[in-house]
């Protein structure tokens, strides 16, 4: 009988076109300085007219696939994170079912936990997969949000970007290594304070929801980073005691990538020193639910990650959705 879910394979993609804060200052009033000082990001990824979610998502579940050395048809689960689908219906898992020729026997759907999708979207397809239901799963974290942010907010169009991520899971006999556990949690207590609050049923798309941009990204940042910074503490350090582990047995922390002032606070409640963490925000902005598959990618890529080693993921995000994972290599 296996004994663990581990990750086989890790892809990602980032579409081509790069705006810098500078480009940025040109369209809103803001300034490199402003957004370098106070989130630590300098450029992002936007994806094009013909480069929907499902796009960026199959390109990365391709990669992850490859570096696995399987092929779609050996995929028979897919669970997509994602707060900027294709459309409300049917599910981007879907399209890159077919995008990529995966079995019509797969189970595809979306998850959405915001920037804690990719995590949430882990331990679903683990617990999935220990059932006993399913071989290989691909779970994804895949966003455009170019397309749900509002141009003129400067308040939130300087810290998105679009982007993928992806890894294979499989089953292997080795107690004790791949995805050692997960903790997830929601403080769903105002909704206000990060949202798109129109386009769904409460707000249904109308000439009054398009007149009051309801259809893009409203945040209230100040209360959002302090609440960040007490969760992703709180879920790092809950996840850590529960497998009896310190902060100092984790090789790398792999953190969302929001801001960089939310990551240095999270190394200083752990004790860590920064260059213990995984940091692409500077080149991505938040990708939201895709940005610690990215970041893994990259680092797993970069050959910073080894056997053995054991990272501690831990995000936040919309909802207010929190969680974390620990995986042994
Ligand atoms: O995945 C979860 C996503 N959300 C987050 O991670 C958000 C967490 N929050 C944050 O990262 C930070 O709160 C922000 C980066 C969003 C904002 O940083 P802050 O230090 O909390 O700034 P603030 O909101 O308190 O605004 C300070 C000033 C304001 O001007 P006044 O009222 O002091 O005159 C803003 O109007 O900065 C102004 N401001 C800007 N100035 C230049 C806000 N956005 C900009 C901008 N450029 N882009």
């Amino acid at each position: 009988m296996p004994s663990s879910i581990v990750i086989l394979g890790t892809g990602s993609c980032a579409p081509t076109k790069i705006v810098s804060n500078h480009d940025l200052a040109k369209v809103v009033d803001t300034s490199d300085e402003w957004i370098v000082t106070r989130t630590g990001i300098r450029e992002r990824h936007i994806a094009g007219q013909h480069e929907p979610t499902s796009e960026l998502a199959a390109r990365a579940a391709s990669a992850a696939i490859a570096d696995a050395r399987l092929t779609a048809a050996d995929i028979d689960l897919v669970v997509l994170a994602t707060v900027t689908p294709d459309m409300p219906m049917p599910s981007t898992a879907c399209a890159v079912q077919r995008k990529l020729g995966i079995s019509e026997r797969a189970m595809c759907f979306d998850l959405n936990a915001a920037c804690t999708g990719f995590l949430y979207a882990l331990d679903v397809a683990r617990s999935l997969m220990a059932a006993g239901h399913h071989r290989h799963a691909l779970v994804i974290g895949a966003e455009k949000l170019s397309s749900f942010l509002d141009w003129q907010d400067r308040s939130t169009c300087v810290l998105f970007g679009d982007g993928a991520g992806a890894v294979v899971l499989g089953q292997a006999s080795e107690p004790g290594r791949g995805i050692l556990g997960c903790y997830l949690g929601a403080e769903g207590v105002d909704p206000s304070l990060l949202c798109i609050p129109g386009g769904g049923c409460l707000h249904p798309a109308s000439a009054h929801s398009v007149e009051h941009r309801q259809h893009y990204v409203k945040m209230k940042g100040r209360e959002i980073f302090k609440m960040a910074v007490r969760v992703m503490a709180g879920a790092a350090r809950e996840i850590l005691e529960q497998h009896g582990l310190t902060a100092d047995q984790i090789t790398w922390v792999i953190p969302h990538q929001a801001n960089l002032r939310i990551i240095e606070t999270l190394a200083k409640d752990l004790a860590l020193p920064l260059d213990r963490f995984i940091i692409n925000l500077d080149r991505y902005g938040n990708t939201s639910s895709a940005s610690i598959p990215i970041a893994l990618d990259e680092a797993r890529r970069a050959g910073r990650i080894h056997p053995g080693e054991i990272s501690l993921l831990v995000a936040f995000g919309g909802g207010l959705t929190y969680g974390s994972a620990l995986i042994r290599w």
